[in-house]
C-alpha cells in the first residue's frame, strides 16, 4: 500500500467518526428544540385554520412550562404567562390600543386566564363603539354589542358562524374533523338527505332581516317560578327553549313565544300534542345515533330501533322538514374546548367534557345575535328544597354529579360574561 493510500485509510473513519459525533450534537440540540411542537401537534387532531371559517388561533401550551406538575397537554389561549405569543399578537394589540389600557397594569402578571379571557372583566368597549351606541335612543337594541362585549373579555372571539348548517356545510373547516358531538365526521351523507328534505336554512325572512336581533336563551331552572317575566321574555325577537320545557301553563312566568326549541333525541318533547305551532325544532345531536333518528323524524319513518339511547325518546316529530333545523356543532366544540376549557380528550366525547345545551345555546346567540339575554339559568344548592325546574317538583337535592357535563366549570365561564355584561341575566341565578 502506497503512503498516500494508507493516510487515506485513516482519514476516512475519523471524517465519518467526526460527522457523526458532531451530527449527533446537532441532532440532540434540535430534538430539545423542537420535542414539544411534536409532542402536541400528534395531540391535535387539528390545528390549522382552513379557508372559509373564521381564525381562532388556538395554541398549545403544556403545563409543564414553570410553574405546575401536569403533564397534560391544556387547551389554552395564544398567551402563556401573561404574554402574547405567536400568532395571537397582532390581534391583541390591537385590542388593546383600542382599549387605551394602561400598560403598567400588564407588567409580569398574567392578563389572560388560562382560556384566553381578560383577567379584568371590566374591559371596556373600542371607543367607536361607545360612541355609536351613546347616540342609540335609549332601551334601542345595540347592533353587534354581544359581540363587541365577549371580544373585549375575549380577543380570539371571531363572530361568523352560521346558526344552522346549510347545503354547504362541508365547507365548514372546523367541524369537518370532529367526531359527534363536536364536529360532522362521518356525517356528511345522511346530513345531505337530512338537508335536502328540509330545504330551509335560515330563522324566516322577518327575523334574517332585521338588522338589530335581541335574544333570549330561556333555561329550564326553577329559578324561574314566580317571577313573572313572561311578558319580558315574550319581547326578544328570538326566544330559545330547550328540550321539552313547557310554555303551556306556565306562560306568567316563561312567557308564550318560541321561536327555536334546542334538542336531542333524548330530551325532544315526546307528545305530539305538546309541540307548539310557529317555532322551529332544532336538532343538536351529541353521538352518530342521534342523526339516523333525525332522519327518521324527517322523512317520517317508523323508529325501529332505540338501543343506544339512554332513556326514551320520541317516536315522532310532528314538524314540518322546512320546520327543521339542525344545529351547527361548532357551538358545542367552542364552549366546551375554548370557552369553558373541558378536557379535550382527542376531541372525543368523555368524562365530564360535554357542556349542557343551555350553554351551547348561548354560545350559539353570542354568534348570531346582536343582544343576549338569559333567564331560569343557575342552581341555588344553598337551597335543596327549591325546584330544579320550574315543570317539575323534583328537588334540587336531586341532581347528581353529572358524568358528562361539569357544572362547576361551566358556571364560572357563565359568570365571566355575566359579570363583563356581555350576557343579561334576568333571574340573577348565574
Ligand atoms: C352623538 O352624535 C353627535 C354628532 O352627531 C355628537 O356630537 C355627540 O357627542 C354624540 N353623542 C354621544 C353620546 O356619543
Ligand atoms: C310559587 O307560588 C305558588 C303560589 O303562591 C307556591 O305554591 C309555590 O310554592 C311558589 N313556588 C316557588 C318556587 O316559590
Ligand atoms: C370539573 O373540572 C374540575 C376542574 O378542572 C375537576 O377538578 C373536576 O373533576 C371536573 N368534574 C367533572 C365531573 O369532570
Amino acid at each position: 500500500m502506497k503512503p498516500a493510500h494508507k493516510l487515506l485509510f485513516v482519514l476516512c473513519p475519523m471524517l465519518v467518526l467526526g460527522f457523526i459525533y458532531y451530527s449527533s450534537w446537532k441532532l440532540h440540540l434540535h430534538v430539545w428544540g423542537q420535542k414539544p411542537q411534536e409532542y402536541f401537534s400528534s395531540v391535535v387532531p387539528y390545528n390549522s385554520n382552513k379557508a372559509v371559517e373564521p381564525t381562532v388561533n388556538i395554541m398549545l401550551t403544556s403545563h409543564t412550562t414553570k410553574h405546575t406538575v401536569s403533564q397534560e397537554p391544556v387547551l389554552e389561549g395564544a398567551v402563556s404567562g401573561g404574554r402574547v405569543v405567536g400568532s395571537g399578537t397582532a390581534s391583541l394589540q390591537r385590542v388593546h390600543s383600542g382599549q387605551h389600557e394602561n400598560p403598567s397594569n400588564n407588567f409580569r402578571r398574567p392578563v389572560f386566564d388560562k382560556q384566553g379571557f381578560t383577567a379584568n372583566l371590566d374591559a371596556k368597549l373600542p371607543p367607536d363603539l361607545v360612541y355609536k351606541y351613546g347616540n342609540l335612543s335609549d332601551g334601542a337594541c345595540k347592533p353587534g354589542y354581544a359581540a363587541a362585549k365577549m371580544t373585549a373579555i375575549y380577543p380570539k372571539f371571531s363572530k361568523p358562524a352560521s346558526m344552522f348548517l346549510d347545503r354547504n356545510f362541508k365547507r365548514l373547516a372546523k367541524v369537518s374533523n370532529y367526531l359527534p358531538p363536536f364536529g360532522l365526521k362521518t356525517q356528511d351523507r345522511i346530513i345531505d338527505d337530512i338537508l335536502t328534505a328540509t330545504k330551509v336554512y335560515g330563522l324566516g325572512p322577518n327575523l334574517d332581516s332585521l338588522s338589530c336581533k335581541r335574544c333570549i336563551v330561556v333555561g329550564n331552572g326553577g329559578i324561574l317560578s314566580n317571577k313573572s317575566l313572561g311578558s319580558r321574555i315574550d319581547e326578544y325577537d328570538v326566544v330559545v327553549r330547550l328540550n321539552e320545557a313547557p310554555v303551556s301553563g306556565y306562560t306568567r312566568d316563561v312567557g308564550s313565544k318560541t321561536t327555536l326549541r334546542i334538542t336531542y333525541p333524548e330530551g325532544a318533547i315526546q307528545k305530539p300534542e305538546r309541540y307548539e305551532k310557529d317555532s322551529l325544532f332544532v336538532f343538536s345531536a351529541f353521538k352518530p345515533l342521534d342523526f339516523k333518528w333525525l332522519r327518521q323524524m324527517v322523512f317520517k319513518e317508523k323508529l325501529q330501533k332505540t338501543d343506544g339511547f339512554w332513556k326514551s325518546v320520541a317516536h315522532k316529530v310532528p314538524r314540518e322538514p322546512s320546520e327543521i333545523r339542525i344545529l351547527n356543532p361548532y357551538f358545542i366544540q367552542e364552549a366546551a374546548f375554548q370557552f369553558i376549557g373541558l378536557p379535550l380528550n382527542n376531541g372525543l366525547m368523555g368524562k365530564g367534557n360535554i357542556p349542557t345545551l343551555g350553554t351551547v345555546a348561548i354560545t350559539m346567540a353570542l354568534h348570531n345575535c346582536d343582544e343576549v339575554a338569559v333567564a331560569g339559568f343557575g342552581y341555588d344548592m344553598n337551597k335543596p328544597h327549591a325546584p330544579l325546574h320550574y315543570y317539575e317538583t323534583v328537588k334540587m337535592s336531586a341532581i347528581k354529579e353529572s358524568w358528562t357535563h361539569n357544572i362547576s366549570k361551566e358556571k364560572e365561564f357563565l359568570r365571566k360574561l355575566v359579570k363583563a355584561k356581555v350576557i343579561t341575566d334576568l333571574t340573577n341565578g348565574i
